[in-house]
């Protein structure tokens, strides 16, 4: 009897440690779950995302910490209703080891409330919803875009600077319309400065005719919008048919003109914008990137391929650290909490509440271009109001 309980005790101890090494860079796939919008507005945003993580992906040789990286996605089309289904999806049915995801501040604040509960590793590749690193932080939840008030901010700064008196805000009505609306008007009216009018329509409506007349008989010193995508392209065309471009001049969180310029064409010249991303950056990073990019896809990056791109990057950042051990998921944290990621943005580092801590630039649409005019806000972290963590 004791013979066999000592055998037992060997055999088990043997097994764990084969289950040890096992764990560690074995070859078995690192699951990652793209939730993301590929239909709809925000379709190209959603894809640029998917390129983005997967060139830094292939340039590691298609492995994280040692060990390959296998995809799943689900198309969440940009709809608050069915994001928790569709991140249920991700993690119960396909057992993802991560959910990279989303756009719509809407549906990630769907997906961070069961990133939460669940304890699942989430990170948000764009969705700016402040809430996702103010009141709904949690150690498992990264974001390697912005929040909405982080841009937002910037653009308030800077047309403050520029001695505009009045505003009219001009949106969708859904979280990153509102925050975004509201970043600029903090810092305008720190600034001076007075919103008159803040103007929305449903998303992803693009119905901007009555609204426009409105802006017309208002006649502020500045408009600031905040759309994007398909959304974004027909509103700066709209507005410039309208004749409002001669007259008011728009200004807007650059996601306005960024992936939009061939569709934009004329209409766009002349736009401020305010991003953590633009043409004309000088690092050498970026310069990588962008060529590696160019040549992957036969496409020029934009701000949502470059977000991809350092999503991986963090997520590569923790994977590395545990030599692809998932199970050491507070050493894996720690490691992306730590890291400094070397972006084509300009290198940055986390927040606490784990949003990046990054420049905000100036740009200026020429041609097909967003040129970096400068930096309207230096090393900008979020406030992450609520945040307890
Ligand atoms: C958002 O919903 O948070 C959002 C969507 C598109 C953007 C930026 C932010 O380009």
């Amino acid at each position: 009897m004791k013979k066999r309980q000592a055998l037992g005790v060997a055999v088990a101890a043997a097994m764990l440690a084969v289950a040890g090494t096992a764990a560690a860079q074995t070859g078995k796939p690192y699951k990652v779950g793209f939730m993301l919008p590929y239909t709809g507005t925000y379709a190209a945003l959603g894809n640029a995302i998917e390129n983005g993580f997967k060139l830094y992906v292939e340039e590691q040789g298609g492995k994280l910490g040692g060990d390959p990286i296998e995809y799943v996605r689900v198309d969440d089309e940009s709809d608050p209703a069915k994001a928790t289904d569709n991140i249920n999806k991700l993690i119960k049915r396909d057992q993802v080891d991560v959910v990279v995801g989303t756009v719509h501040s809407g549906v990630a604040m769907a997906m961070a409330k069961v990133a939460k509960d669940s304890g699942v590793l989430m990170i948000d590749p764009n969705a700016g919803a402040d809430a996702v690193t103010g009141p709904m932080c949690a150690p498992n939840i990264f974001r390697s875009s912005f929040s909405n008030w982080q841009p937002a901010y910037a653009m308030g700064v800077e047309a403050a600077k520029r001695g505009y008196k009045n505003a009219v805000t001009i949106t969708w009505k859904y979280a990153a319309g509102e925050e975004s609306a509201n970043g600029f008007k903090e810092a305008f009216t720190k600034g001076g400065g007075k919103v008159i009018k803040d103007l929305t329509l449903p998303f992803p409506n693009v119905e901007f005719q009555a609204l426009l007349t409105e802006i017309a008989s208002l006649k502020p010193d500045v408009v600031y919008t905040f759309f994007a995508g398909g959304g974004a392209v027909k509103f700066v065309k709209d507005y410039a048919a309208a004749g409002l471009n001669k007259s008011i001049p728009l200004v807007g969180a650059g996601f306005l003109t960024d992936g939009t310029l061939d569709a934009q064409g004329e209409a766009a010249q002349g736009l401020l914008t305010t991003l953590h991303y633009a043409d004309g950056l000088t690092n050498a990073k970026d310069k990588a990137f962008r060529l590696a990019y160019a040549k992957a896809y036969k496409l020029q990056p934009d701000v949502y391929a470059m977000q991809g791109y350092d999503a991986a990057q963090i997520l590569g950042a923790g994977l590395a650290a545990v030599k692809g051990d998932k199970s050491k998921k507070e050493a894996m944290i720690a490691a992306m909490e730590k890291a400094r990621i070397d972006s084509p943005r300009g290198p940055f580092t986390l927040s606490k509440a784990h949003n990046p801590v990054q420049d905000i630039y100036l740009r200026k649409v020429v041609g097909k271009e967003n040129v970096v005019q400068g930096v309207a806000v230096k090393a900008l972290a979020d406030p992450a109001r609520g945040c307890r963590m």
